[in-house]
């Protein structure tokens, strides 16, 4: 009544609550691919040791090949009873070419097996990633190229500060996205070594070649140390926390879409594709693809501290805790996929509303700080003087019910007998952000510059 994989050692089957917690299936037959590539290089491997003969290893690879085909076409009979995808698959081997078999799983545990496949699983979807997030980049720097001298209002606590371009605001993202881009490369260079070798927790007695195995599944080597080998999950907590940041970031994009497109704004508009309609209010376009991508973040933000407490008291080495490992990136990074496609798409499509930015860049004084500039510049003043004579303007012109920028020379003169008609010129946004040449900063050559650059180096990967 036991099971076929262990059942020496048992009288009787799990109760059924216990299948219903310890099965994995569901959730692990995402493994499937990587599994089969594990199980043929250890196999291949294993021949090549003389662990297993030749014609059993050439018989478990073909078995292997005909199980990945019944996968890829639906047939595979998953089994819940089986519990989890390694002896599903080694079952359903035994039924396809019997006896050799049960050689595959010589000196391999599926502690190790599972830390493998698991690695696999998590450097495809990190790779995949880069992609997508070099796409992002791509339609943030294309935009800012069309918009390097798009005046926008630049805010700091969401109050207008001062005037920037709106290229410069989605250069900021390409900075972003480039670190994210940082982090996952360094997460995938670490977690990079393979755990396939290091059995349940000691090692083996039998002559396998690590090195073997871990050159067939395009890691960098093996894992140094077994007990590590199989109770590590430092590289998916490590690409959970490299998702989160980067999803942090893309929720504050979201945010500002959500701001941007909204009627007191109406910066941008997004396209049909990524808005939706109500039901009962027929004007509306709602932004329900950017609040999305701004909700997703929470869910891989808790796949990460789901994990971090998953594994917080693990003791070495392998308990079945880890199992719970998987969930939480198998949520979180197609979340982020996800959530990075879209961005990429709604950045494509954007309009954006030159006009109203440009209205509201000049509305809050918001070139105050250059006349303050001028008074250091021209007159000589210390900053600290030039910032309270230009307090004065600010509040001279609010006490006209106007902009700074639309005192006349006069009224300015009243504030301070020092400020000439050369002053009047540099209160233009126009003038602001062009002035902004330091490096790092808004002036629109300077965003053609960046932009080219950003250009080069993605065209160039
Ligand atoms: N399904 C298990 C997991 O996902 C595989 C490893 C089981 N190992 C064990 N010793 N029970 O972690």
């Amino acid at each position: 009544a036991g099971n076929a994989l262990w059942g020496g050692r048992f009288e009787a089957g799990p109760g059924e609550i216990m299948e219903e917690i310890n099965a994995s299936i569901d959730v692990d037959k995402r493994l499937a691919r990587q599994d089969i590539a594990g199980s043929m290089a250890h196999v291949a491997m294993l021949a090549e040791t003389g662990i297993v003969s030749h014609a059993d290893a050439a018989a478990i690879s073909a078995g292997l090949t005909t199980i990945a085909g019944e996968i890829e076409a639906g047939t595979f009979p998953f089994s819940r009873a089986l519990e989890d995808i390694h002896m599903n698959i080694e079952a359903r081997l035994k039924d396809l070419i019997g006896e050799p078999a049960g050689r595959l799983h010589t000196a391999r545990s599926r502690n190790d097996q599972v830390a493998t496949d698991f690695k696999l699983w998590v450097r495809d979807a990190l790779d995949g990633l880069d992609g997508e997030m070099a796409d992002l980049q791509r339609a943030f720097v294309t935009v800012a190229e069309r918009h390097a001298a798009t005046v926008m209002p630049g805010f700091t606590h969401l109050q207008s500060a001062q005037p920037v371009t709106f290229g410069h605001h989605c250069l900021a993202y390409v900075e972003m996205v480039a670190r994210d881009r940082g982090r996952i490369a360094d997460a995938r260079r670490r977690m990079n070594e393979s755990p396939l070798g290091a059995a349940a927790l000691a090692g083996t007695a039998f002559p396998i070649d690590r090195e073997m195995t871990a050159a067939a599944l395009g890691f960098d080597g093996p894992m140094r140390n077994s007990l590590d080998a199989v109770s590590s999950r430092d590289f998916a907590l490590e690409a959970l926390a490299a998702a989160a940041i980067a999803a942090t970031h893309l929720s504050r994009f979201a945010e500002e879409l959500v701001i941007w497109c909204s009627a007191p704004f109406r910066f941008v508009t997004l396209s049909d594709a990524f808005t939706t309609g109500s039901s009962i209010m027929p004007q509306k376009k709602n932004p329900d693809a950017a609040e999305l991508v701004r909700a997703k973040v929470g869910r891989i933000i808790g796949a990460l501290t789901t994990l971090l407490v998953v594994m917080k008291g693990v003791p070495l080495a392998y308990s079945k805790d880890m199992q719970e490992d998987k969930p939480p990136l198998f949520d979180a990074l197609p979340a982020l996929s996800l959530c990075v496609r879209a961005t990429a798409g709604m950045v494509r499509d954007l309009t954006v509303n030159e006009d109203a930015m440009r209205a509201l860049a000049s509305k809050g004084h918001t070139t105050a700080t250059d006349l303050a500039d001028w008074l250091v510049r021209e007159v000589g003043l210390p900053f600290r003087e030039a910032h309270h004579i230009t307090g004065e303007a600010v509040l001279a012109a609010e006490r006209a019910g106007k902009e700074i920028a639309d005192l006349t020379l006069a009224e300015l003169r009243a504030v301070d007998g020092r400020i000439t008609e050369d002053a009047l010129t540099v209160l233009t946004v126009d003038r602001s952000v062009a002035s902004r040449t330091s490096l790092g900063g808004t002036a629109p050559e300077r965003v053609r510059t960046e932009a080219q650059r950003w250009r080069a180096l993605l065209d160039a990967t």
